[in-house]
């Protein structure tokens, strides 16, 4: 397991892709080179932004309303989410790491949009800010979520990790979030494609009461580079006032062999119920 007072983001490559598997599950996160899937599915990512918001998408936010916003990056997120070919394009990308697809599940590419000042001026986006696991939301402890910046980011409008709780508990009321009855409230709830006021209504399990997490660990990245992390790691996303809206894409992966042999994280606090593992993507 990682060592909290010592952990660093690690840039050097992992031998293969088991490899990565291993050092995600023990609290390793891993920041690596852009390579030619990511930078294909950046650019394409990038040019559909430009179709929905016009020139310069980061400032998109200065030339209209958050509603409005939202509402043209509503069929976008969708076409992302279940568009066959960004199937593929995951496919193509984990194969790059040295993974076979046909061994992996994955719940597909999500786009995410921190506004610039959204954390003071958009209260239905206040969940997107709440320090979590992504266990928390049904997922399994071999959980890898995997992270792809659209644009160069500085340290500040990235999101952080807070090793010394990746194998301690951190009070939080996950129990009462139950998969099955997530989906029941619609997909659309889940994906982010509608319901613009969701955020407000939603139930997101979260921390109960006020933690000293301990060191927050952040970090810059380049267009295109790969962030792997577990999704048992402590972690938020945090408010920026660049003046620009911040756009990345993640995904999260599953190795259905780690995961029948009860490899992953260690679960220290993690109660939800149900899994999200059963409306996973798979290859036949
Ligand atoms: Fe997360």
């Amino acid at each position: 397991m990682i060592e909290p007072a010592s952990f660093a983001i690690t840039r050097e490559a992992p031998p293969s892709f088991a490899a990565l598997r291993r050092g995600v599950y023990a609290g390793e996160v891993y920041l690596l080179e852009p390579t030619p899937g990511s930078l294909a599915l950046v650019e394409r990512v990038r040019a559909r932004l430009a179709d929905v918001l016009g020139d310069d998408p980061r400032r998109a936010q200065h030339r209209m309303s958050n509603d409005e916003l939202f509402a043209r990056l509503s069929p976008l997120r969708r076409e992302l989410y279940c568009d066959a070919t960004y199937h593929d394009a995951l496919r193509a990308l984990l194969r790059e790491q040295g993974g076979d697809p046909a061994a992996l599940a994955f719940d597909p590419l999500r786009l995410r949009v921190v506004r610039s000042r959204g954390d003071v001026e958009v209260p239905a986006a206040r969940a997107v800010y709440y320090p979590h696991r992504d266990t928390w939301y049904a997922h399994p402890q071999s959980l890898v979520a995997w992270w792809i910046p659209l644009d160069d980011l500085g340290e500040d409008e990235t999101f952080a990790f807070f090793p010394e709780r990746f194998e301690r508990e951190v009070p939080n009321d996950s129990e009462a979030f139950d998969y099955d009855e997530w989906v029941r409230d619609g997909w659309e709830l889940k994906i982010g494609w509608q319901r613009r006021d969701a955020g407000l209504t939603a139930r997101y399990p979260g921390v109960l009461g006020e933690i000293a997490a301990g060191r927050a660990v952040g970090f810059s990245c380049q267009r295109g580079q790969h962030l792997a992390f577990s999704g048992a790691h402590f972690h938020a996303t945090l408010p920026q006032a660049t003046g620009r809206t911040r756009f990345s894409l993640d995904f999260r992966l599953v190795h259905l062999g780690d995961e029948a042999a009860g490899e992953g994280a260690p679960n220290v606090d993690g109660r939800s119920r149900g899994s999200a593992l059963r409306d996973y993507v798979r290859t036949p």
